[in-house]
């Protein structure tokens, strides 16, 4: 795929059997934990809230346990009756007057990684990574049952400060996913009751959201698959799965909305949709979908530039965009936004920036690949300087790979060992140490 199944980093971090001991900075405790409860030598399980207690180098553990929150939050599921979810979407972007809430999986991760470092300022910086809020991959059913927790965390987080908080998920787990390339390969195929159990898939995802009415989830929907049948018809997985794709979106969206979801479809890049011929086709399959999907004001919009790399305001165009006015992300969604409107689709835009810090690094505009030398970019904000994206945001977990550059296993994709790839990498979505060092030192602007 073109980004990262996520998620994974931490598993591959903890030891493969289940009484072990949790690692230093893993999770060791909290509510709907299964894990560990105890930390290797050196470390201290410490409790930081209700749903997470974490394994702290015994020097820097707190001498006394902070409080336990006064008011325990009600559990979710078997105790009350859960109340019906807004069905009324707030007027005007969903982020404003909310509080991102930050993924304690990303965190843990980062936590390791900044672990690894031994200069000091270099630490530092890592660790602010922590407190960037970054969306959380959904890319296999195994996963949901975490929303829950987050979701639970978010609702005692915002009891206990009054702060709403917003949860950022990515639902990505289609049947025959990422059909024009083979880095991100899921765990569903067509062949095989995909269909049936993408849906299932959903339902689970809103069974767990329905249970906490007063967090408001934001998702992106299924990186690359709109996209990929704008322009990839022509590869054979990706036809097979034209029908598909859409019938498993279209259900996604009416579900996700009906709970209240804030729903942003991912359209590609500038240098993808954006090129001339590809805009109107685009806006035509997304407004299609859109109203398939019953029209409704939670489809809020477009995702652009998902685990990309590209400026959303370039300060020259890069070589390789040449050929394309659009050559960032600003210039894409100024083209794009009034072609969705004229057909019927409103659609506000967030888009990714967490690597676009640094520019003009890839031999061809079509590399997605671990590219190297990049940055984190911008950091999240609804201060966008465009009256059409809602926010900029940071989807992909800067840190987990693309895709392995190791050509002998089965989800190699080629373009992870081009010139322009770091290399060696892991497999995708899985820690890829040397490549998180370099985010954080190309950082621009600075950590
Ligand atoms: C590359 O992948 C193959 C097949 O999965 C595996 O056996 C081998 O250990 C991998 N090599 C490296 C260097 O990771």
């Amino acid at each position: 795929m073109k980004s990262a199944a996520a998620l994974t980093a931490l598993v591959a971090l903890l030891p493969a059997f289940a009484s072990a001991q949790s690692q230093v900075w893993g999770q060791c405790g909290g509510i709907g934990w299964s894990g560990a409860t105890t930390c290797v030598s050196g470390s201290t399980c410490t409790k930081l809230n209700d749903y997470y207690s974490q394994c702290i180098p015994s020097s820097q553990a707190p001498t006394s346990q902070p409080p336990a929150s006064t008011s325990v939050p009600s559990t979710p599921s078997s105790t009350s009756a859960p109340s019906t979810p807004s069905t009324t979407p707030a007027a005007g972007n969903p982020f404003t007057g909310f509080q991102v809430y930050l993924s304690p999986f990303y965190a843990a991760e980062i936590q390791s990684a900044a672990a690894a470092i031994t200069d000091s300022t270099q630490k530092a910086k890592a660790l602010s990574v922590a407190k960037v809020p970054t969306f959380t991959w959904f890319d296999t059913v195994s996963k949901v049952a975490d929303l829950g927790t987050y979701l639970a965390d978010a609702q005692s987080i915002q009891q206990s400060t009054g702060q709403k908080q917003i949860v950022q998920i990515v639902v990505y787990d289609l049947p025959d996913r990422d059909c024009a390339a083979k880095a991100s390969n899921g765990e569903f195929s067509i062949a095989n009751n995909g269909q049936a159990n993408y849906f299932n898939y959903i339902d689970q995802l809103v069974a767990q959201i329905k249970k906490f009415p007063d967090v408001r989830v934001v998702a992106v929907i299924e990186p690359d698959s709109l996209a990929n049948l704008v322009t990839n018809l022509n590869v054979q997985k990706c036809a097979n799965a034209q029908q598909t794709y859409l019938a498993c979106v279209n259900y996604a969206l009416k579900q996700l909305s009906a709970v209240g979801v804030y729903s942003y479809m991912d359209a590609g890049h500038a240098g993808w949709l954006g090129w001339s011929a590809n805009l109107s086709p685009a806006a035509q399959l997304f407004a299609t979908v859109f109203k398939n999907a019953g029209s409704s004001p939670f489809i809020r919009g477009l995702a652009t530039n998902v685990a990309n790399y590209n400026a959303l305001n370039a300060a020259s165009p890069d070589p390789i965009t040449q050929g394309n006015s659009n050559y960032d992300e600003m210039h894409y969604i100024n083209a794009f936004q009034p072609m969705l409107k004229s057909q019927g689709f409103p659609a506000q835009f967030i888009v990714d920036q967490g690597r676009s810090g640094q520019q003009n690094l890839r031999s061809q505009w079509g590399d997605w690949c671990n590219i190297k030398n990049a940055g984190f970019g911008t950091r999240p904000t609804t201060n966008t300087g465009s009256s059409f994206i809602d926010s900029i945001v940071w989807v992909k977990p800067g840190g987990e790979s693309d895709g392995t550059s190791n050509s002998s296993s089965p989800r190699f994709d080629s373009t992870c060992s081009l010139s322009d790839a770091a290399q060696p990498a892991p497999e995708a979505g899985t820690w890829f140490q040397s490549y998180f060092e370099t985010l954080v030192s190309k950082a621009n602007p600075p950590l």
